[in-house]
């Protein structure tokens, strides 16, 4: 009996074969059964990286096959959005004011009202450029570096240092710096708030950690479960970090120089006072405030005394 040769079975024969469009429809809907808030765009990201291909490939070719091991990345990551982890979490990425930045379970996950912040900063560094001076600029807290890696990025005669409690925060923030390619403008270390600060800066800027203790535990399952505590904890009353920056600002801000703070809701006012009180002697001219994109007062700005000899 003549025996065919063997032919490898093509998928199609096999059962439906699976394609981008179908595979991201079915985590669709599984991402929406559970009341996820946005499961069109978890789906995309989540297929988009399990296969690795770019958004244009996902919407340019929706007929692509997905290969079994394919497949099974995208279960995985399902069911751990299912789970309630954040998509960024689970790509260890995040998008922040226009740059893509890598997380780390050490790294807070960047807020886009932080930006306000950053925007804060841009806007101060172009006065002291327009005085005709490069500026510097400190960042404490600085996490992922979303703050400083993005000045840097607008503002290319800036450069600046990144402190960070938690040396594999600092080493991420290190990572996007050079990603973004400001690495050479920018130092990055460890240490706590300005204990081991040496220099002067034009700016310093911080998204301190802000949260009062007692209401970690009741903040959203993707916030209290995934960032981390550090980077929440503000003490008792929230406030605990601006006690502690506070009192050595005048000893790292040039003369006529700027202390940028993010805060969290309803506390600005109260950080002003801690500011005021170690920062004595500053006109209103020389506090500023900035509203996020919720219209909510976000962060404060105040300037250190010039010095007159
Ligand atoms: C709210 S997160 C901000 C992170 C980042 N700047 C951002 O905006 O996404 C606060 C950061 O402060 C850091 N931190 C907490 N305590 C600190 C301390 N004593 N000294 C320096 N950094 C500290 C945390 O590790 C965390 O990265």
């Amino acid at each position: 009996m003549n025996s065919l040769p063997f032919q490898p079975q093509r998928s199609e024969e096999a059962g439906p074969a699976r394609r981008v469009a179908g595979v991201f429809r079915e985590t669709t809907r599984a991402l929406r059964a559970r009341g996820l808030a946005t499961p069109d765009l978890d789906a995309r990201l989540l297929v988009c990286a399990a296969c690795g291909i770019s958004h244009e490939q996902f919407a340019g070719r929706p007929e692509r096959p997905v290969g079994p091991d394919e497949y099974e990345r995208i279960g995985r990551l399902k069911a751990r959005r299912l789970e309630g982890e954040p998509v960024s979490r689970l790509l260890g990425r995040r998008e922040f004011r226009g740059l893509d930045f890598e997380l780390t379970p050490q790294t807070l996950d960047p807020r886009p009202d932080t930006e306000t912040a950053v925007e804060a900063v841009i806007e101060l560094a172009g006065e002291v450029i327009e005085g005709g001076r490069a500026p510097a600029i400190l960042d404490l807290g600085t996490g992922s570096g979303c703050i400083l890696v993005s000045v840097l990025h607008h503002l290319e005669s800036a450069s600046g240092t990144g402190l960070d409690i938690d040396p594999a925060a600092a080493g991420t923030a290190r990572a996007n710096a050079d990603r973004h390619g400001v690495g050479a403008r920018a130092a990055f270390v460890c240490g706590s708030w300005l204990d081991s600060v040496s220099g002067r800066f034009d700016i310093v800027v911080s998204n301190p950690p802000y949260i009062p203790c007692r209401e970690i535990d009741g903040l959203a399952a993707e916030v209290a479960g995934f960032d981390p505590r550090r980077a929440l904890n503000g003490g008792s009353d929230g406030l605990d970090a601006y006690r502690a920056i506070a009192p050595r600002l005048k000893s790292v801000l040039r003369p006529g120089g700027w202390a940028v703070f993010e805060t969290g809701a309803g506390q600005l006012d109260a950080v002003q006072r801690i500011l005021l009180e170690e920062l004595p002697g500053v006109a209103s001219a020389e506090i500023r405030r900035w509203r996020d994109l919720s219209r909510r007062e976000r962060c404060i700005g105040v300037r250190a005394p010039i010095e007159r000899r």
